[in-house]
């Protein structure tokens, strides 16, 4: 198991190296990346509970290392002598977020062998990664990485593709649950969950689903592409956003499994009943 998943972080670190290499325009639209860290941000804000936490990590750098991603909501939600960490699988995508942001503690490191000891972290946000891999395993496996890294009440905020989106489900039907990069997204992406068995495995490991729900209301492809179209500043770009935002509202709606692109979940980890009274 340990030869694989070393072999299987040599394949990955190649894959997003190569790709950060080569093909970091056709991912890299200024309006795209805000709107993302927009929305991610307003959904941390309006989830996570306002307290600040000493230790927090970030899976994957990749919004870091495109623009500013989530580091200065990370940042502000750490106390002032706190820890913010990050890491990704390719150290390419791992330079480019430590130059554009010096206060990260970045690494370079596989989700599914952290180099951390146990229960670290207050607080681990992960939009968005664990759904790249070729096996349902190996996302079990990182699940299980993030609830050993967290302390005891510490919080996991969990986006993942949301496998009923009818575009996804459309994908997976017609390309088998992967698609290489190329298509309509630039990557490669892999196995996910919907809101049901995401919540499920978070228990079967010993964390309490504090709240669930979806995110990523606009229609994603149409708004990528107008986003590559528009200027990335002035009054257009901030009507396009406020746009964009306001569609979060179809969140409420019945129909939102299946407007959503993500299942987002914060989960709190619950102390070991088996440490109790040593
Ligand atoms: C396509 S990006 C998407 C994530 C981004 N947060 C978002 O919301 O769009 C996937 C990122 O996960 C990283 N990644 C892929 N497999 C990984 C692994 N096994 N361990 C750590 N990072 C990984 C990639 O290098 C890449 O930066």
């Amino acid at each position: 198991m340990v030869l694989y998943v070393a072999a299987s972080r040599d394949r990955s670190e190649r894959y997003w190296n190569s790709l950060a290499q080569s093909a970091s325009s056709r991912f890299d639209f200024p309006l795209w990346r805000h709107y993302c860290d927009e929305l991610h941000a307003q959904w941390l804000h309006q989830r996570l509970p306002p307290s600040r936490v000493h230790k927090a990590l970030k899976t994957d750098l990749f919004d870091e290392a495109c623009g500013e991603g989530l580091a200065e909501c990370l940042l502000a939600l750490t106390l002032p002598g706190g820890e913010c960490h990050g890491f990704d699988v390719s150290s390419v995508i791992v330079e480019r977020a430590a130059m554009r942001h010096p206060r990260l503690r970045t690494h370079c490191c596989d989700v599914r062998r952290l180099p951390f000891a146990e229960n670290q972290f207050d607080l681990v946000i992960s939009n968005s990664t664990l759904d790249h891999f070729h096996r349902k395993h190996d996302l079990l496996t990182s699940l299980k990485q993030l609830h050993r890294v967290i302390t005891p009440g510490g919080l996991l905020a969990i986006t993942l593709d949301n496998s009923h989106h009818p575009l996804l489900a459309l994908r997976n039907g017609f390309c088998g649950p992967f698609m290489g990069g190329g298509v309509v997204l630039p990557y490669f992406v892999g196995h996910t969950m919907g809101l049901r068995e995401l919540s499920k495995e978070l228990r079967a490991l010993g964390f309490e689903v504090l709240t669930c729900g979806h995110l990523m209301h606009a229609p994603r492809l149409v708004a990528l592409h107008l986003s590559r179209l528009l200027p990335s500043q002035g009054a257009a770009a901030r009507w396009f956003l406020r746009v964009l935002l306001a569609l979060e509202s179809l969140a409420m709606l019945p129909t939102a499994p299946i407007t959503g692109h993500f299942v987002a979940v914060v989960a709190r980890k619950l102390p070991d009943p088996s440490a109790a009274g040593n």
